[in-house]
C-alpha cells in the first residue's frame, strides 16, 4: 500500500514568526496558560468578511453571492459574513440551522439554497419546510421525493436542476465536465428529467446549478465558465420550455498558496459585468474557500522533537485529526513557528536549528504528515507551530474521531 504524503517542501522555509498577526500571537500565547497543550484554529471574521464584500462589490447587480458553509462552519464565521453575502448554500440539516441562525440585522431568514447528493427525506423536509430559494435536486428520484413532500406540506418547492456538463468549453485553467460522477444529472439526460420535472405537481423549476470548478486562480477562465453556464442555462430553458430565474454556478474560486498568482477578483468583475443573463434570471455564486481560506490558522503544539536515521521530526499535539487538508490536497501547507518561553525546569528540551524538518500528529500512523522536509531556524519541544491559510476546509474536513484525542478548540480573533 502507497500512502499519500504532502509534497516535499524542500528548499522552503518555514514562514517567519512576524508572518503571523500580532493579535493571533498575542491570543495563542493566552491560549497556552491554560496548562492544556494546544491544538486550535483562530479566524478573523473581518477577513472573511473583506473577502465578501471584495468580490460582492465587483460583480454585476444580476449576480449574488452565497456563503458555501462547508468550508467553514464556525458560528462566528458565519455571523461574520451573513452582513455581506446574499444568501447560504447548505448541504445537511445542520448547515441549514446554522445559516437561518445567522439573521441578517432587519431579523428577516436567510436566504439559502442547498445542494448535496443523497439529501435523505428528513433533510429535504427541513428544506422545503423552510421554503428554501432553491433546492438544487441531484438527480429524478430526488425531484420526486422533493414534489411528493412539497404536496404533503402544501407547498410548491422551488428547485433548480443540478447538471453535470458534458463538456465545459472554457480555454485556461478550466477543462472539466464529462466526468462520470454522483454529482446531478448528465447534460445528455436533463430534457428527459426536465421534462419529468415539469409534470411534478409539487416543483417549481426555477433554474439550473452547475457547480464544476474547483480551486481556481484564473480570472478570465472563471468569468468564461460564468458566461458559459448562463448561455447554457439560457438554451437548455428555451429547448425545454423553462421559465428561467435562476443560474448557480457553484463555487471553485482558488486561494493562492506561495509563489502562485492570487485570483484577480476586479478582473473576474469586468468580464463578469460583459456577459448578459436573460430577463429576470439571478446568477448565484457560491464561493466557499476564496471567502475564509485566510481568515484561518491551525496551531498545534510541539510535543516532541525527534531524529530517526538522520531525518527530523516535529511532533505534534494535533495532526490530521484536526488539519486533514495538506494530506488531502497536492499543496505545500506551510507554517511558522511560534516559540514559547515556558518549559518545565531540569527537562531537556529536544530541538531542531538551522534544519529541515518533517511535521507529523499525534496519530498512529505514518499518514499523519503535515508538512515535509521545511526549513526552520529552530523549533522546539513546547513551542507552536501555526499554519496560515487553514479557513477553508479545516476542522470541518478532519477526521476528529480516529484516536479518541480532544478536539481541536476554535476561537474568534
Ligand atoms: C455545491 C457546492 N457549492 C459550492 C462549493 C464551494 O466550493 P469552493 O470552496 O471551491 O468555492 C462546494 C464545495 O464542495 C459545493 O459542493
Amino acid at each position: 500500500m502507497s500512502i499519500q504524503l504532502p509534497p516535499s517542501a524542500a528548499p522552503r522555509s518555514a514562514y517567519p514568526v512576524s508572518a503571523l498577526p500580532a493579535a493571533l500571537r498575542r491570543l495563542l500565547l493566552y491560549l497556552t496558560k491554560a496548562g492544556t497543550p494546544v491544538s486550535a484554529y483562530v479566524y478573523d471574521g473581518d477577513i472573511a468578511a473583506e473577502r465578501a464584500r471584495e468580490l460582492r462589490a465587483a460583480l454585476p447587480d444580476w449576480a449574488a453571492v452565497y456563503y458555501a458553509v462547508k468550508a467553514n462552519s464556525f458560528p462566528g464565521v458565519i455571523a461574520a459574513l451573513a452582513p455581506h453575502v446574499d444568501g447560504f448554500e447548505v448541504a445537511s440539516k445542520a448547515e441549514l440551522e446554522l445559516a437561518l441562525r445567522a439573521r441578517p440585522s432587519d431579523g428577516t431568514t436567510p436566504a439559502v439554497v442547498a445542494a448535496g447528493p443523497a439529501k435523505t427525506v428528513p433533510v429535504l423536509t427541513a428544506l422545503v419546510r423552510e421554503e428554501v430559494e432553491a433546492i438544487n435536486a441531484e438527480s429524478l428520484l430526488e425531484l420526486h421525493r422533493i414534489s411528493r413532500i412539497a404536496v404533503a406540506e402544501g407547498v410548491r418547492a422551488r428547485v433548480a436542476l443540478r447538471v453535470n456538463p458534458a463538456r465545459i468549453p472554457v480555454t485556461g485553467s478550466l477543462h472539466m465536465g464529462g466526468v462520470p460522477s454522483q454529482f446531478g444529472v448528465a447534460e445528455p439526460d436533463v430534457p428527459g428529467v426536465l421534462r419529468a420535472a415539469m409534470r411534478l405537481p409539487g416543483l417549481d423549476l426555477v433554474g439550473f446549478h452547475v457547480h464544476a470548478a474547483s480551486g481556481n486562480l484564473d480570472a478570465d477562465a472563471h468569468a468564461a465558465y460564468l458566461r458559459w453556464c448562463v448561455e447554457w442555462s439560457a438554451r437548455t430553458a428555451r429547448e425545454n420550455g423553462v421559465h428561467l430565474r435562476h443560474i448557480d454556478i457553484g463555487g471553485g474560486i482558488g486561494v493562492a498558496f506561495e509563489g502562485e498568482k492570487p485570483f484577480d477578483v476586479a478582473r473576474f468583475g469586468e468580464l463578469a459585468a460583459q456577459v448578459e443573463p436573460p430577463q429576470g434570471a439571478k446568477v448565484l455564486l457560491e464561493p466557499g474557500r476564496f471567502l475564509v481560506a485566510d481568515c484561518g490558522w491551525y496551531a498545534a503544539e510541539v510535543t516532541d522533537v525527534k531524529t530517526s536515521y538522520g531525518k527530523r521530526f516535529v511532533v505534534l499535539r494535533g495532526g490530521i485529526n484536526h488539519f486533514q487538508l495538506p494530506t488531502s490536497w497536492d499543496i505545500v501547507h506551510n507554517m511558522a513557528v511560534l516559540p514559547l518561553e515556558r518549559w518545565p525546569e531540569g527537562c531537556p528540551r529536544p530541538a531542531a536549528e538551522n534544519t529541515e524538518v518533517t511535521v507529523v500528529g499525534e496519530l498512529c500512523t505514518p499518514e499523519d504528515t503535515l508538512l515535509r522536509d521545511v526549513r526552520v531556524d529552530r523549533v522546539r519541544a513546547g513551542d507552536l507551530v501555526v499554519f496560515p491559510y487553514a479557513g477553508s476546509y479545516g476542522w470541518e474536513f478532519a477526521m476528529h474521531r480516529f484516536l479518541g484525542h480532544p478536539v481541536a478548540e476554535r476561537h474568534l480573533l
